[in-house]
């Protein structure tokens, strides 16, 4: 595996791979790797000839009173566990190498609108506008065949995806299943932020999609009463606070009323001082 800092050695690697008619897989993350982020390296291996990995923590897309400073970084342990699945192309920019004028003086910057209001887009403004730009730029910069992203941010799945249909962009965009612990708990960077009782408390995500999961599978399809009993469940964890419940439309995001077809289940949960989200999509 070669480890790359800039964009001019990757462009030049990505090059060298396409000229000799290899295709690029790409999965983009913000490191401290996981086994989540394993397996989208893996599923890209085992479909591209080429796999393109990058950790980068983008400003861009962190507001100013969230976590970009302490946001978990361990560059060292991150390379081993990438080549190990398979990574051939670890790119890892500074934020200079990014944004060589620094990312608040950006003038450019690519926005989806509507279906990045509802859910997290509700309560991190601007957020998945540093997603879409960071996520526009590393396209350009890898022009990957197919890039990987974890279902467990549903949202940003979809709005990727509809990124790369309204702009016509060459890739494939591959969701990949959530990855969970044995206990249920979704595999997120941010878990590490959970002491013991939190990471027990943490259990009720899992716990109550399963409930909504139950309730769709007995014939409810009423959002409202699903909405109802999945916040009684998390109400009852003291630790838990809920950011949202939503219950909508799989690929527009739209609120749903009465559910008549694939339907998102999605959360976001503060535990104590961190914010976790999951999410089912019920197929029906
Ligand atoms: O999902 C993430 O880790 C980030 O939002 C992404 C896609 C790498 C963009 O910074």
């Amino acid at each position: 595996m070669k480890i790359v800092q800039t964009v001019e050695a990757l462009k030049a690697l990505i090059r060298q791979a396409k000229r000799e008619g290899k295709t690029v897989g790409f999965v983009p993350t913000m490191g401290y790797l996981h086994e989540g982020h394993l397996t989208l390296m893996r599923q890209a291996k085992a479909e591209q000839d080429v796999v393109v990995a990058s950790i980068f923590v983008n400003p861009l897309q962190f507001g100013p009173t969230e976590d970009f400073a302490v946001y978990p970084r361990d560059l060292e342990r991150d390379s081993l566990l990438a080549e190990s699945a398979g990574v051939d192309l670890l790119f890892t920019p500074p934020v200079e190498e990014m944004y060589p004028s620094g990312h608040a003086s950006m003038l450019t910057s690519v926005e989806v609108s509507e279906i990045t209001t509802g859910l997290c887009g509700a309560s991190r403004p601007g957020h998945f506008r540093g997603v879409t730009t960071v996520v526009n730029k590393l396209f350009n910069i890898v022009e990957p065949d197919r890039a990987y992203f974890g279902q467990k941010d549903a949202q940003q799945v979809a709005v990727i995806k509809q990124m790369v249909k309204d702009l016509n962009m060459n890739v494939t965009v591959v969701a990949v299943p959530i990855v969970r612990e044995t206990d249920g708990l979704a595999l997120s960077s941010r878990n590490v932020f959970l002491s013991q009782t939190e990471r027990q408390a943490a259990l009720v995500l899992s716990r109550s999609l399963r409930l909504a999961n139950e309730m769709l599978a007995g014939g409810c399809r009423q959002a409202g009463e699903l909405r109802k009993a999945i916040a009684e469940m998390i109400e009852k964890e003291p630790l838990a606070h809920i950011d949202y419940i939503a219950i909508t439309d799989a690929e527009t995001l739209k609120e749903a009323e009465v559910i008549t077809k694939p339907v998102l289940v999605a959360l976001a949960v503060r535990i104590g001082k961190t914010r976790l989200i999951d999410n089912m999509v019920w197929e029906g």
